[in-house]
């Protein structure tokens, strides 16, 4: 696989600082838990899905925002140790950098708040910035934790320059808006796939049924996501389980980051999906079996050791 090219990435979204407490259960509303630790890490669903496709071999490339504080320099400096260029990341003066707060029980489990700040910041103009790169990119990669317009206005530059769309829908979406679906590859987790049918995703069966549903409501191909129990790829209406690699649990956070980096690499390298879901799904096991979300995501070495 060492002959492999390190195909274009392009990532919009978002860039976080990570207040991460270890607690033995997530406290339930109204409760008081005492929790074991706490930790911070860089986070936020964009850069983790950037220095997660950088590190599988991509080119990777970021749109966002960092606020005017004192982490903005840190975020950056990991975006750029990871060689994740951030020319297009812009410094917004007057707001925080994104923070997420998350509570990580004994199983590995999160929950998780995000206060967007800066990310809030991201516009449709600063995406309009960045045609030129999207255009010359073989993938965009977006989430929804900047503004829905600029992550509609990327998918809509990116179809229109014929560039590949993976939308991960995190978190899932109030509202249906009808191009929002209309993408290459969705890429939800099992509980934003049920929200976005508003079918059952409980089981294998279920995923396999909601991801034609998927489909349906206009996503090109399908990929959900279920942690212990795989993954389910949906293509041209046939859905095939990947079963899951054992591992470890420690933290979930970042593990469907790293899984949709590393597809989004693998599928522009081999134009095969289901070797790309092989390949993302070790990545994503590999950052489950860590703390963290930046600093739990494997290399294309390690990944390929697994596969
Ligand atoms: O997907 C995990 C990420 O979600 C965390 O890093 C946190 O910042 C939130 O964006």
């Amino acid at each position: 696989m060492n002959s492999l090219f390190s195909p274009r990435i392009t990532v919009l979204g978002s860039i976080n600082r990570d207040l991460v407490v270890r607690c033995h259960q997530l406290p339930a509303p109204g409760q008081t838990l005492l929790g074991q630790s706490s930790s911070e890490f860089c986070g936020g669903k964009g850069a983790n899905q950037a220095v997660a496709a950088s590190l599988a071999g991509g080119d990777v490339s970021m749109i966002g925002a960092v606020g005017d504080d004192a982490f903005a320099a840190s975020l950056l400096d990991n975006l750029k140790t990871h060689q994740v260029n951030y020319d297009l990341v812009q410094r917004h003066i007057g707001y925080a950098s994104g923070l997420a707060v998350i509570a990580v029980d004994s199983n590995g489990q999160n929950s998780i708040m995000v206060v967007p700040g800066a990310n809030s910041a991201v516009s449709q103009q600063m995406v309009q910035a960045a045609e030129t790169q999207i255009r010359k990119s073989d993938c965009l990669m977006v989430q929804l934790e900047t503004p829905i317009e600029s992550v509609l206005e990327a998918i809509r530059l990116a179809r229109h320059h014929g560039v590949r769309v993976i939308l991960d829908p995190a978190p899932a979406p109030a509202e249906l808006l009808p191009d929002l679906l209309q993408v290459d590859l969705l890429c939800p987790n099992e509980t934003e796939a049920a929200d976005l049918t508003q079918m059952p995703v409980t089981n294998v069966k279920e995923a396999k049924a909601a991801s034609k549903q998927l489909q349906v409501l206009g996503a090109k191909n399908v990929v959900i996501t279920m942690g212990s129990e795989g993954a389910i790829l949906c293509q041209e209406n046939q859905a095939t389980h990947v079963p899951p690699i054992p591992v470890n649990v420690i933290d979930t956070t970042a593990a469907g980051d790293a899984f949709a980096g590393a597809l989004a690499v693998r599928w522009a390298q081999t134009g095969d999906l289901l070797t790309a879901v092989g390949f993302a799904n070790v990545a994503g096991a590999i950052a489950a079996s860590r703390a963290g979300a930046q600093a739990s995501l494997g290399t294309k070495e390690e990944i390929e050791a697994t596969a």
